[in-house]
């Protein structure tokens, strides 16, 4: 299949995809995916290189061309992303997360007061539901309630149609494919609402005397009276893929946490007889604070089992900005890396029993940290046309 290579395996089962190579080719791959061929990185040293000690010399490479995401944090680059990501940063400040709790809080015991003992709920629209509710509410105060249902819809639509869009790794862009068709229109839907609220709390501030913007504590508020080393604020295009980044950034992602979590729970009773023990223990019958969550460690070790397990972004990517080296490889510029936490979260190098859902791994320091692999164990880039050259 010189043409598509991998991809069929790809749209069928990229996990068990990614896994299988990890494991019999080593921790640098080289993967040939419709008309891409991407490198896939599988230790942890050298994703951190690219992560954390090499940052300058990849690019995201994701694109800001993205009709969804726009170029809001996930897909910017460089300055501009370091400007914007300075602009953004005191919306995360742990003050600001306090104030998001309550939301939380709220909109968690509101969907639980309507669960009784011995009825069946869909988990996964459940967590999908109180996910957006609290990303809008925390976004956007009170201003999405009308639209609340037009919001889910869109996003809906757009995520479904940006995954399953398996066919752009053989398509130009420029193809209209179904999936690229559904994904415009539902972008078009999501993008009335959201100008529709900038627009508004902007009208809103105009007339509002008493300060505007800095008074707002949501996120939108954050965003509109954030202010470059200029003094600029965001355009609207600006605000809108910011906001638009942030939306499914902060739904999606926690949505499948809790569903993964869910799930785990309702396979390990034991599991969840502890968690919830612990929990009564510190909570007693008031509701949850932030200064909880250090006297919960058992339940903070079932989410991070539970992410281990099913990581909620499986996988990252990064291009080579220029030529580089990565885990004993010349990297040449362009190149596109796949780093994968769902091949790495199940390595058994790393996490002993790696299957096995063990909250305890992480309590008392009883989960290993990785070996490195020596150089000489490490297979290499066969897949394909392989074009990873080892350095002498
Ligand atoms: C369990 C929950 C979450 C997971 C697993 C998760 C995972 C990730 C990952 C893997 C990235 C890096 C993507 C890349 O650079 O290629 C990322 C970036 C980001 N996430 Fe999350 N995320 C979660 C929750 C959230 C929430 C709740 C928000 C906002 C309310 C959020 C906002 C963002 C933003 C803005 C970025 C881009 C940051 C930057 O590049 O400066 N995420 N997230």
């Amino acid at each position: 299949l010189p043409v598509v290579g991998r991809l069929p395996d790809y749209v069928r089962d990229p996990l068990a995809l990614f896994t299988g190579v990890a494991r019999r080719y080593g921790d640098v791959a080289s993967l040939p995916l419709g008309r891409m061929s991407m490198w896939l990185l599988s230790h942890p040293d050298d994703i951190e290189r690219v992560h954390v000690h090499s940052v300058r010399d990849f690019d995201k490479g994701y694109g800001s061309d993205d009709p969804f995401l726009g170029s809001g944090l996930v897909n910017s680059e460089g300055e501009f992303w370091r400007q914007q990501r300075r602009m953004i940063q005191p919306a995360f400040h742990q003050r600001r997360i306090q104030a998001y709790a309550e939301v939380m809080v709220r909109r968690g015991r509101q969907l639980t007061d309507r669960w009784s003992p011995g009825a069946v709920v869909d988990v996964h629209a459940e967590m999908m539901e109180v996910t957006l509710a609290i990303i809008s509410e925390t976004m956007f105060s009170a201003d999405v309630t009308r639209d609340s249902g037009a919001v889910a819809m869109a996003l809906d639509m757009a995520l479904n149609a940006a995954s399953g869009a398996g066919e752009s790794g053989i398509l130009p862009a420029w193809v209209p494919t179904p999936a690229r068709r559904r994904t415009r229109v539902a972008v078009a839907a999501l993008d009335e609402v959201i100008l529709g609220i900038i627009a508004a709390r902007r009208a809103r501030d105009v007339a509002d005397a008493s300060g505007g913007t800095s008074g707002e504590v949501d996120l939108l508020g954050m965003l509109l009276a954030a202010r470059d080393a200029e003094g600029s604020g965001m355009s609207d295009r600006q605000l809108r893929d910011e906001a638009m980044t942030i939306f499914p950034a902060g739904h999606e992602t926690t949505s499948n946490a809790l569903t993964f979590a869910f799930l785990l729970m309702s396979r390990h009773p034991d599991v969840r007889r502890a968690m919830a023990e612990e929990i009564q223990g510190v909570l007693g019958d008031d509701d949850l604070v932030p200064d909880h969550v250090a006297r919960l460690p058992y339940t903070t070790a079932v989410l991070k089992e539970s992410m281990r397990l099913y990581p909620p972004v499986w996988v990252v990517a990064r291009r080579a900005r220029a030529d580089t080296e990565v885990g004993g490889y010349r990297v040449p510029a362009g190149t596109d890396l796949a780093m994968s936490q769902w091949v790495v979260h199940r390595d058994a190098r790393f996490y002993d029993e790696p299957d096995r859902f063990r909250p305890e791994r992480w309590l008392g320091g009883t989960w290993r940290t990785g070996t490195r692999a020596t150089p000489t164990s490490r297979s290499g880039a066969v897949l394909g046309s392989a074009s990873a050259t080892p350095l002498p």
